[in-house]
């Protein structure tokens, strides 16, 4: 049996630079709060619990004084002000392209745009991104949903950075028919279009596919859309215990790859096994 696993597979760097940041406040010996689950993947965020991180999803039960990691996804403009207001030591990771997004859209309100998010409507991202308006905005989830903004003025669109390159075109396109004066920021991160186009050819080449990444993860679960739309026999599974080693027996070529968010040992762990088969 053959494996091919993406290059891309794993974290990306935002993903990384948060992590990274988190463990260095671990060897301090200090409880450390985190607004919401840093990354998407639980296993990840057991381990950081274990070593002291409290998940806290509602600022009020955070202590003055305390230490606050703003996780990668980003929060809105007004979470920052009620942490000040509370004398929190901010340790925000928020992802570099997550802020430019942030800075785009209150940039573009101010100046009089309407602002149209292409994205998850409950994802954290989207709801970070919509806490920077500065006026009106959207939010569109999928192209269906474009009557809401027909006839639109001054508008200008942004992406959920781990949004589906395609759907975000097809929708992109329509909203320069149907609005006027559109102003279209792509800002879908690149290590999401990289692991999105790797898994398409991937999953073009072999028998079986296998995601893995937390089912809460949303770049995850594109990547996994996106090889079942190639690929029928594909499976999105958190770690290695999911692995229906039978599932494997009648195919020749597997293609493996992972969300931006799955550490790298559950990766190996999946590798190996379906590697002993
Ligand atoms: Fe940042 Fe892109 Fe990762 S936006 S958190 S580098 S998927």
């Amino acid at each position: 049996m053959e494996l091919i696993l993406a290059k891309s597979a794993g974290f990306c760097f935002g993903v990384k630079r948060g992590v990274e940041m988190a463990e260095k406040f671990f060897t301090q010996n200090k409880t450390i709060y985190s607004l919401g689950h840093i990354i998407h993947n639980k296993y990840v965020i057991e381990k950081f619990e274990e070593k002291g991180m409290i998940v806290e999803d509602d600022i009020e039960n955070i202590p003055y004084n305390s230490d606050v990691i703003i996780r990668a996804h980003g929060v809105p403009l007004d979470i920052y002000n009620k942490l000040k207001a509370k004398k929190i030591n901010i340790i925000d990771t928020t992802c570099i392209n997550v802020q430019k997004i942030h800075d785009l859209v209150l940039e573009y309100s101010n100046l009089g745009y309407t602002i149209v998010i292409i994205g998850k409507r409950e994802h954290p991202e989207v709801v970070g991104i919509q806490g920077w308006v500065d006026g009106k905005s959207y939010i569109i989830e999928s192209i269906d949903e474009l009557d809401s903004i027909k006839g639109l003025k001054k508008v200008a669109v942004v992406s959920q950075t781990t949004f589906n390159k395609d759907k975000n075109q097809a929708i992109c396109d329509k909203i320069q028919e149907i609005c006027e004066n559109v102003v279209i920021h792509n800002t879908i991160c690149s290590a999401t279009s990289i692991r999105q186009e790797e898994a398409k050819k991937i999953a073009k080449e072999v028998d079986a596919m296998v995601v893995i990444g937390d089912k809460k993860s949303s770049n995850s679960n594109r990547l996994y859309e996106i090889s079942k739309e190639i690929c029928k026999n594909s499976i999105f599974i958190e770690k290695n215990d999911e692995l229906d080693l039978k599932f494997f027996e009648k195919f020749n070529k597997i293609g493996v790859t992972a969300g931006a968010s799955t550490p790298r040992d559950i990766i190996d762990e999946v590798c190996n096994t379906i590697a002993s088969l």
